[in-house]
């Protein structure tokens, strides 16, 4: 999904990439758009972790968003 022209759109960084999306978007919706499939590792294995139930249920989701530390980003 890429914002459209004209439209509103809320720009953000993530890991140094500067990226647009559609307000509203939650923060995983704004990072699948932009092909971001994974964003943190599990402490115990190091497995790469994302979006998994999409619902908020689970922690596989987790990101920080400015100050604001393991926030879902599906919610
Ligand atoms: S993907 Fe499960 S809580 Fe976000």
């Amino acid at each position: 999904m890429t914002p459209r022209e004209g439209a509103r759109t809320i720009r953000f960084t993530f890991d140094g990439r500067e990226l647009a999306v559609s307000p509203g978007t939650t923060v995983a919706g704004a990072l699948l758009a932009s092909d971001v499939r994974t964003w943190r590792r599990s402490r115990r294995s190091g497995a790469a972790r994302g979006l998994f139930c999409g619902i908020g249920t689970c922690f596989d989701c987790l990101v920080d968003v400015n100050d604001e530390v393991a926030v879902r980003a599906c919610v």
